[in-house]
């Protein structure tokens, strides 16, 4: 420790009289958490180089020098013997220090025109552009498969449901459908949010900028980066991004834990509409019968941990003077464990939409009960000429009457019918009959099996 110790005081210390506590060192520290965003630390580092050697800042020997030694980093790294000190507080003192042990002088040089600040906010955009792009990949997987789930249940009617209860059927395609265009818009604001990640800040250094003749347009160039963050105070305090990111990542297990939702019901002995493949599931340590839905339960509940990551992250914010402050040190967790939890509830859902069986008779049945086809009654007399509102009570009668009988609309007799309104004909019962409700709703965005064919081409040409 005390060797270890020695080589912090290197790093910014001659100021400093006395060690820091082992406690304070452990609250300070963050390179347990932030030695993920090495790959895009020594990428960084990388570009920077190249730029202070371009301009005649540093040697094309001490370039050389640190690409060498940042390769070797790399290897380490890769090969699980790098050695992460808590003593060198975060990624980028302990890579910083490597470098100089491996190749001296030209180390030392690396970091100047610039500074931590402008360095962790750069790291952090490169690791939540590939995080992005891999979750614009996963909620693309997820979308395909639910396609497909979709197109196989075209046909399959259940009952839709308005406040819980059996409301006009619907199709389980079109149902599913409702879903994809959730994932659709998320894919959207991902795609989005990705430009403002996509900004260099480097050059900004500590806060005012530098006095070195740097070419940060070079530096953004290497990177990839669309454009250079224009305000040095802002781009070593800006976490904005973060923040809308936060807040797309809990938009997508928000629609996750809908559906989760709906999962979980529908598995529910009680419904039995679907079943989930049993890779997905788990029992009960002492019930013998129990298959619960657990992925589905989790995920719901993993929205709330995402959730309080975009609460925490707008409270880290909010009371910040300009510019960089400690407190953003605070920000990887709840990011990490964000993109962590939705990169692997996505990848889980988009396999388990494939794992889903679907129960048709059951949802029949369901969808038999509870008078679905009302509203096309009323809107079969309606066509017949007699004004809405009339219609409406009209079948409001029949649906009582059928209450009190105990049946349903379609089990009543012509006569019967002809009771509440002598409008209706024999070429009722194809109207009372699930197939003619869905198959009448044939617009765009209807549930008719047509509809939700042509919406799923239509999609699927959207996503590929
Ligand atoms: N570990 C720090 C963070 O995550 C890096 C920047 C520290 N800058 C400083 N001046 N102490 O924010």
């Amino acid at each position: 420790m005390t060797a270890q110790l020695s080589k912090k005081s290197e790093a910014w210390s001659a100021r400093f009289s006395e060690p820091v506590s082992d406690l304070v060192k452990r609250y300070t520290a963050s390179v347990f958490f932030d030695k993920r965003l090495a790959p895009f630390d020594i990428q960084g580092s990388l570009a920077h180089a190249e730029m202070l050697a371009a301009q005649g800042i540093i040697s094309a020997q001490d370039h050389a020098d640190i690409q060498r030694g940042m390769a070797q980093i790399e290897s380490e790294i890769a090969a699980g013997k790098f050695e992460w000190l808590l003593d060198l507080e975060d990624v980028h003192l302990n890579i910083e220090k490597r470098l100089t042990e491996l190749v001296g002088d030209a180390g030392k040089r690396l970091h100047t025109g610039r500074s931590r600040n402008d360095q962790v906010a750069t790291d952090i955009r490169l690791y939540m552009r590939a995080a992005i792009d891999d979750i614009v990949i996963l909620l693309r997987d997820l979308r395909l498969a639910l396609l497909d789930l979709a197109e196989k249940h075209a046909d399959t009617i259940l009952p839709g449901f308005t406040h819980m209860q059996v409301a006009q059927p619907v199709t389980f395609g079109h149902h599913m459908l409702a879903y994809v265009e959730m994932f659709n818009r998320d894919a959207e604001r991902m795609a989005d949010c990705r430009k403002r990640v996509n900004r260099l800040p480097l050059g900004a250094a500590a806060l005012a900028g530098t006095t070195f003749p740097i070419d940060r347009e070079r530096v953004a160039r290497t990177l990839g980066f669309e454009d250079v963050c224009r305000n040095s105070l802002d781009a070593v305090s800006d976490r904005d991004f973060a923040i809308e990111f936060c807040a797309a990542a809990a938009l997508v297990m928000t629609h996750v834990s809908r559906m989760s939702e709906e999962l979980v019901i529908w598995m529910s002995p009680r419904v039995g509409f679907i079943d989930i493949a049993d890779r997905f599931c788990t029992g009960s340590s002492i019930m013998p019968q129990k298959k619960n839905p657990d992925v589905p339960e989790l995920a719901r509940g993993k929205t709330g941990r995402v959730n309080g990551h975009l609460i925490a992250l707008l409270t880290l914010m909010k009371g910040q003077p300009l510019a960089y402050n400690k407190d953003n040190q605070e920000d990887k967790e709840p990011l990490f464990d964000t993109v962590d939890t939705v990169t692997d509830t996505l990848r889980i859902f988009a396999d388990m939409a494939g794992g889903i069986t679907v129960k048709p008779d059951a949802m029949r049945k369901a969808a038999l009960q509870g008078y679905a086809t009302a509203t096309d009654l009323a809107d079969y007399l309606v066509k017949k000429g007699l004004p809405f509102r009339d219609a409406h009570e009209a079948v409001a009668h029949a649906v009582r009457h059928c209450e009190t009988k105990g049946c349903d609309l379609s089990d009543l007799s012509l006569d019967e019918m002809q009771r509440f309104s002598p409008l209706i004909d024999a070429d009722v019962a194809e109207v009372l009959t699930l197939e003619g409700s869905v198959a009448a709703r044939d617009h765009i965005g209807g549930t008719a099996p047509s509809q939700v064919r042509a919406a799923i081409a239509y999609l699927r040409s959207r996503i590929a």
